[in-house]
């Protein structure tokens, strides 16, 4: 594990090159890579879903239908009437914006390494001379409690705990709630889901991402095609800027987010134990030249040292056989943060041969 001790050269704040008019080399991703900013995109976004319905119960039969088709055919949707109030949500938006903006000699009391990723950021792998992305972010751990401290976390603003606690408490709710959605969806018992990720031992953190205005946005990447790792996503973003972009049918499709709404993704984790059901899908962040962006993704994780592997229900050869090996979390973030981001080559990779 020698190799995750450091990052393998100095890191730069990519806020500190926004006020440059060419960006640096290391952040030019090869041409196949660059986004196609300006042809104009599809009037195609994901779906809506809207929560009301199901708040009192699971049986309103078309919400549910509603929910299972966009796992199955897109793998992200909009939740809106979630539940959790648009104070929370814009406070927590608003006291991150704050941080971000505070000098960077007060965030790099922060900075963060290899080993564990928590705090201040700019880079994800630790591959020599890698092509970067043009984000900075902070990362921190919320649960189990073990691996939640006070102290990593931001002093300033002097609100920002307490706002992150209130909201991840909000959120860590709405996620046991989609697992009950999901789960039934699946055909599997209500609690079932929950179960294969530890019960009440869910891992959860929180990655906020900003994006700094790029003087040349069509060159790189605000974050490079991924999908996420865990089990499921809770993306807050702002809504007066585009910036996410969902790869449907070999298309990136930009998101248009809706205000007070959160941009929900199934992770690796359950396209594994679905076996296949339901997709991870890849997805990426562009950047531009007007506006700064803030982001805020809350990963919902199965307890990390839990071996995952698909449902017996949903292993039904031959037109379903096991389609991924057993691992545990742990060993499956090991192997993400030694390599970076690349697409979905590992949630690919641990098929049986
Ligand atoms: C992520 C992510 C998207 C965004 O942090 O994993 O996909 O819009 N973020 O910042
Ligand atoms: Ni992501």
């Amino acid at each position: 594990m020698d190799c995750l001790k450091d990052w393998p050269e100095p890191v730069i704040s990519v806020e500190t090159l926004t006020g440059l008019l060419t960006i640096p080399e290391r952040y030019i991703k090869p041409p196949s890579q660059r986004p196609n900013i300006t042809t104009t995109s599809s009037n195609l976004n994901i779906p809506t879903i809207d929560l009301a319905a199901l708040r009192q119960g699971l049986d309103d039969h078309e919400a549910m239908e509603g929910i299972r088709k966009a796992c199955r055919e897109w793998g992200f949707f909009i939740l809106v009437n979630h539940g959790v109030e648009p104070e929370l949500m814009r406070a927590m938006r608003g006291v991150w914006r704050r941080f971000f903006y505070l000098p960077l000699k007060d965030k790099k009391r922060y900075a963060n390494s290899p080993a564990t990723y928590e705090g201040f950021g700019s880079r994800l792998g630790v591959e020599k001379g890698a092509i970067l992305d043009w984000g900075d972010y902070f990362f921190l751990h919320i649960l189990p409690p073990c691996m939640k401290n006070h102290e990593k976390w931001p002093a300033l603003p002097t609100s920002c705990r307490e706002i992150t606690e209130e909201y991840s408490k909000e959120l860590i709710k709405l996620c046991g709630f989609l697992m009950k959605v999901f789960s039934r969806n699946l055909g599997l018992g209500e609690e079932r889901l929950q179960e294969a990720f530890g019960g009440e031992e869910v891992g959860v953190c929180l990655r906020v991402n900003y994006y700094p205005k790029c003087p040349q946005p069509d060159l790189t990447l605000g974050l490079s095609p991924h999908s996420d790792p865990g089990g499921l996503t809770l993306l807050h973003v702002d809504d007066h800027v585009e910036g996410l972009q969902v790869l449907k049918d070999s298309e990136w499709i930009t998101v248009k987010p809706a205000p007070d709404s959160f941009i929900v993704n199934i992770a690796d984790q359950l396209q594994i134990l679905s076996n296949g059901i339901y997709k991870s899908v890849e997805h990426r962040v562009i950047v531009n030249s007007s506006q700064d962006r803030i982001s805020l993704a809350f990963f919902y994780n199965p307890k990390s040292d839990i071996p995952i592997s698909p449902f017996g229900e949903l292993v039904t050869p031959p037109e379903r056989p096991v389609m991924y090996q057993q691992m545990t979390f742990d060993e499956y973030r090991l192997s993400i943060r030694k390599r970076g981001l690349k697409g979905k080559s590992l949630v690919e990779a641990i098929k049986p041969t």
